[in-house]
């Protein structure tokens, strides 16, 4: 007491500072000046004491007083009785900021009067807020974040903050709050309420929060954490034990390091009981195609979660009579991803020059199901849904995602020849990078444009297993195929589908193409060694596609045109180039007797062709039965030139191809060679005769029968001569003489013209359909068609029959630039009237 003196005077009362003055050093005396208009007032009372001690007072003019309150605007001088009055007393100082009446002092909040002057009282610093209903508060907690604890547990360090809320006329509670959290930031709305509770020893000395207004947040309150790393904070309602209001809306909001992964388990909950509404809790999960994710208090929660979320609990109108109490406890836990999600790919794209990679979600459809974010991270720290590898870096990927199985990978590369002569003949692999096989995605499309430029330079795609194409009668079984289809702007070309396992051994394309590397199994990588194709750049040729096809002896080729479903484009070309193996008798059987194509404009024909001595057979496809199936000794084309087919009438064609062992053909064939003369002739004729060839008589031997590779197939009007040909008898054609003919070169001396023998259509096999065994000659031609009939009617017991009058044959030398395709086909006898 004794110090309460001059000192007193000597303190800074004149100056209208907020402000306490410590009295000197074992006085203990302390003013307090509270400003007027600063709408603080300041309490000191007893608190809560836990232990019996002896009294203590404050000393107030002489007076001994348990409490002493200061409103603003006065000034008080105090000492206390005893020596530890911290262990008596406590300090509530209170600010009242009225926004409804002026402009609202928003910003950092300062403690006042600052605490180095205060007592060392356990001190509450209180501010409360009145705005207008629609106007949001917004508390801004500098770190450390504020962390929320249940009602009765406490802070480690003693500081707690106490939230409350102005709901109309009452205050709910947000909650109790410590330091060292992720609460970053608590929207209110009307009005709010803040208690900082500091303990006596604590040497906090500023507030650790700012107020900003806000526009209206149309509910009870947000509140937003901020999750720098791993870790967990525990959340409660409003009232938290105690009900939620009713009907009410309160939001948590969740910022979460793109590379961490978000839980949410409810700890404790109870409902109310509702008239009207349901109780419920909705997310906004990033990723989700189905935002708001609405769930039950009961429902399992949502769990690794990539990205920003945000959660709201929506109360009910409850029953007035017995309310019941809707609260909610929950948990968030911020993790690292738990299994191979945690791993980071390098992929490295520093060497490709027009290669990238997109990561994306697979389509699917989710219906109302709840499903948790899926992302892949980019250096561990951008998380997209989607994710694009550019060309010319390395990049260092993550998984955030539940399951991977939702995304998958697409990839493109160009790879361009730009001028002709640098790129002739150069060779490129495509395969895909083991960089990208090594992901924990599946590989769904790995694309390959290959670009030429027009009319100089074609390509040849060369397998590292030959390739099966893909069909309805023998469909693939690998895990991938590669789909191989025009990439020329406006063209609808689309060869087909291809997996390893077959017997195509090269596909040339005439111009640009993408070819498509496709997944169909997550075994792809383990199927993997056997993709791999090589495309070269080759001298520009006129088809469109020429497939180079050897045969297995143990399983049917099926083959068919490019565009399956809508048929081959129109004025198209398409090549097969069939390799029959010496000792081997390839049976080439086509699906269907007839094409069913209607041209509009143009021709449509298929020319099948022995390579070796370049016998020809022409059918055309728009008039004609196809051939049956025929034999062939010896590589051959197959050459399908498409015409303009009327809508609808579309020419698609499915062939297949069979090879058997030749046991008999190679004796006899020595026979006809070593022994010559017509009877074994004759009798080769007899044995073979089942095997299919054409001849007919040629233009003075010149190769005629060109086969038009041009897609402006000039066709049409030419091939119109031969229709009906069949009056000049062309079909009478023996057997002996058309094996004359096929081996007519084994029996020529070296260098022998092969163009003598002027034989006309040859017969072809006309046994049964289906499988083609080398079996005896027939005894029957196939039953006849009305367009053959006229002058000719089928010949039983004759090998061969009336049944395909177009066809035909001629030998040519071999000079013959088959590529030459200016060279009309049939274009040298004058016309013939068509018999129709
Ligand atoms: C002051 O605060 C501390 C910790 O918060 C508490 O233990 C103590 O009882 C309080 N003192 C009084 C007088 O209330
Ligand atoms: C604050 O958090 C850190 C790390 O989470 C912890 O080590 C420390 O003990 C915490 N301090 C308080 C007072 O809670
Ligand atoms: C709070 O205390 C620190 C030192 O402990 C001091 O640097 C700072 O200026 C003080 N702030 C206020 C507002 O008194
Ligand atoms: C915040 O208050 C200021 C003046 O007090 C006002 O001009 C501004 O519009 C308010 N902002 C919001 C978001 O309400
Ligand atoms: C849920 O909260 C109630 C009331 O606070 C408490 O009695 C109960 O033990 C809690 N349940 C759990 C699982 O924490
Ligand atoms: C919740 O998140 C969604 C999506 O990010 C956003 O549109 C919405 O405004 C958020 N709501 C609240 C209250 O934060
Ligand atoms: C991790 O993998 C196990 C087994 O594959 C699975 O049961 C678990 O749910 C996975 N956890 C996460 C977080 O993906
Ligand atoms: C992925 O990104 C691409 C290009 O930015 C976009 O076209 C596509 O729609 C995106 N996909 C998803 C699922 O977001
Ligand atoms: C193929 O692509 C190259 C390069 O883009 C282009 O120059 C050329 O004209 C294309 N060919 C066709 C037939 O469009
Ligand atoms: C046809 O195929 C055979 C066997 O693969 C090959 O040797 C020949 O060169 C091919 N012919 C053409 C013109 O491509
Ligand atoms: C069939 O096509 C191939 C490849 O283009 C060609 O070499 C051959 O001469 C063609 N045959 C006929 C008869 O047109």
């Amino acid at each position: 007491m004794a110090g309460l003196n001059c000192g007193v005077a000597v303190a800074l009362l004149g100056v209208l500072l907020l402000g306490v003055e410590r009295l000197p050093r074992g006085a203990e005396a302390f003013e307090i000046a509270l400003p007027r208009g600063s709408g603080i007032t300041v309490l000191i009372k007893l608190g809560a004491l836990t232990v019996p001690v002896k009294p203590c007072y404050v000393v107030v003019s002489k007076r001994h007083v348990t409490m002493v309150s200061i409103k603003s605007g006065e000034t008080t001088v105090f000492t206390f009785s005893c020596q530890n009055p911290e262990n008596h007393f406590v300090m509530e100082i209170e600010k009242k900021i009225d926004c409804t009446s002026g402009p609202c002092p928003f910003g950092e909040v300062q403690l006042q009067p600052p605490t180095s002057v205060l007592p060392a009282l356990n001190r509450t610093f209180i501010w409360e807020v009145t705005a207008h209903k629609s106007i949001g508060l917004e508390l801004q907690f500098s770190t450390p974040r504020l962390r929320q604890i249940a009602p009765g547990d406490r802070c480690p360090d003693g500081v707690t903050h106490a939230i409350s809320g102005r709901l109309d006329a009452t205050m709910v509670r947000i909650g109790t709050f410590c330091s060292n959290g992720t609460v970053s930031r608590i929207k209110m709305q009307e009005g709010m309420k803040m208690a900082l509770h500091l303990p006596w020893f604590h040497p906090r000395n500023v507030s650790g929060f700012s107020i900003a207004n806000r526009s209206s947040i149309k509910r009870l309150c947000i509140i937003e954490s901020v999750f720098e790393g791993e870790g967990s904070a525990t959340l409660m309602s409003a009232n938290y034990p105690e009900g939620f209001p009713e009907d009410e809306l309160m939001t948590w909001q969740f910022v979460v390091p793109p590379h961490l992964r978000a839980s949410v388990s409810f700890l404790n909950f109870s409902h109310s009981n509702c008239e009207r509404k349901e109780e419920r809790v909705e997310y906004y999960i990033p990723g989700s195609a189905t935002n708001p994710e609405v769930f039950k208090l009961e429902d399992k929660q949502p769990g690794n979660m990539a990205g920003n979320f945000n959660l709201s609990l929506q109360g009910c109108d409850q029953d007035a009579q017995s309310p019941g109490i809707l609260r909610l406890q929950f948990q968030v836990l911020v993790q690292h991803p738990q299994n191979e999600s945690n791993k980071v790919y390098e992929v490295d794209l520093s060497n490709e020059r027009a290669l990238s990679l997109t990561i994306e979600p697979r389509p699917a459809r989710h219906g109302r199901k709840f499903v948790p974010g899926c992302f892949v991270c980019l250096e561990s720290r951008t998380c997209s849904a989607n994710l694009t590898l550019t060309p010319g870096s390395k990049h260092k990927i993550s998984f955030l995602c539940d399951d991977l199985t939702r995304l998958w990978m697409n990839a493109e590369n160009t790879i361009s020849c730009r001028d002709h002569w640098s790129c002739h003949w150069k060779s490129y692999p495509l395969q895909v990078p083991g960089d990208i096989l090594q992901l924990p995605v599946q590989l769904h499309d790995f694309s390959w444009k290959l670009l030429v430029p027009k009319d100089r330079v074609s390509m040849a795609l060369v397998p590292a297993q030959k390739l099966q194409q893909h069909t309805h009668e023998r469909p693939c079984g690998t895990s991938f195929s590669y789909l191989v289809a025009s990439a020329v702007p406006g063209q609808d070309l689309y060869f087909g589908s291809f997996c390893p396992g077959g017997s195509i051994e090269q596909i040339q394309v005439k111009q640009n193409i993408s070819v498509t590397l496709r997944t169909f199994a997550p075994n792809f990588r383990q199927e993997a060694s056997r993709q791999g194709l090589t495309v070269s750049f080759i001298p520009h040729f006129k088809e469109e596609g020429i497939f180079t096809v050897t045969p297995d002896t143990k399983s049917k080729v099926y083959l068919r045109t490019p565009n399956w479903d809508r048929g081959l484009p129109a004025l198209t070309s398409v090549s097969w180039n069939i390799s029959v193996p010496t000792g081997q008798v390839a049976c080439l059987t086509f699906s269907k007797e007839r094409t069913g194509v209607v041209c509009q404009t143009g021709r449509a024909f298929m020319v099948l062709q022995e390579q070796r001595t370049r016998v020809e057979e022409i059918f055309s496809l728009e008039e004609e039965a196809l051939p049956k199936p025929s034999f062939h000794h010896h590589s051959f084309w197959v050459n399908i030139s498409n015409c303009s087919p009327a809508s609808g009438k579309q020419l698609d064609l499915l062939f297949w191809v069979t090879l058997t062992p030749r046991t008999v053909d190679l004796t006899v064939i020595v026979i006809a060679v070593v022994g010559g003369g017509a009877f074994l002739l004759f009798a080769l004729g007899l044995i073979i005769c089942f095997m299919r060839k054409k001849k007919k008589k040629t233009n003075k031997g010149l190769a005629v029968g060109v086969y038009n590779g041009n897609v402006n197939t000039k066709m049409p009007g030419q091939l119109k001569k031969f229709q009906k040909g069949r009056k000049d008898n062309d079909s009478h054609v023996y057997a002996v003489i058309e094996d004359t003919m096929v081996y007519g070169h084994l029996l020529q001396d070296s260098g022998g013209s092969f163009l003598q023998p002027e034989v006309d259509t040859y017969r072809p096999f006309q046994g049964t359909m289906g499988d083609c065994p080398p079996s005896p000659p027939p005894t029957c031609s196939r039953p006849p068609t009305l367009k053959l009939t006229a002058d000719e009617p089928p010949l039983c017991l004759a090998p061969e029959s009336d049944s395909e009058p177009y066809t035909f044959s001629h030998p040519s030398n071999g000079d013959v630039s088959s590529r030459n395709t200016d060279v009309p086909l049939l274009d040298t006898q004058q016309p013939v009237e068509p018999a129709e």
